[in-house]
């Protein structure tokens, strides 16, 4: 009973059994930095989250005119979270002391 069972499942796997293909695995390049785009400023975190989070309702030019302190552009920062502006407490801190630094009051 046993042996037959056994018989039966060793013909199934041998079925079933499709060879591999000969292919190697594809390589693994994962290790290469995406290089930043020619002609383009070095990739900056802060900058580029300001772009990304404060130029879906309005043109980028609208802050960038701009000179706050970091309390006016804290402020300001969050009466865009007012207006639905979607960011983490971190960004939003990045983002003002991206405003302070480059469109800051003297
Ligand atoms: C969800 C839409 C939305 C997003 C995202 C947004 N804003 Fe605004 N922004 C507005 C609206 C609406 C106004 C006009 C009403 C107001 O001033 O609150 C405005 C106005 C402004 C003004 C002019 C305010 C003044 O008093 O002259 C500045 C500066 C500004 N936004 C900066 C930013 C910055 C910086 C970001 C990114 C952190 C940002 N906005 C993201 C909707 C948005």
């Amino acid at each position: 009973m046993i042996r037959g069972l056994m018989l039966v499942v060793a013909g199934l796997s041998l079925q079933i059994e499709v060879p591999a293909p000969a292919t190697d695995p594809a390589p693994v390049d994962q290790q290469k930095p995406a290089s930043p785009p020619p002609g383009s400023a070095p990739a900056d975190g802060k900058h580029e989250l300001f772009q990304q989070k404060c130029s879906t309702c309005h043109g980028l030019d609208v802050a960038e005119t701009q000179s706050h302190t970091a309390d006016e552009w804290r402020e300001i920062v969050a009466r865009m979270r007012g207006n639905g502006l979607t960011v983490s407490d971190d960004e939003a801190g990045e983002i003002v002391s991206f405003l302070a630094d480059k469109h800051g009051a003297s």
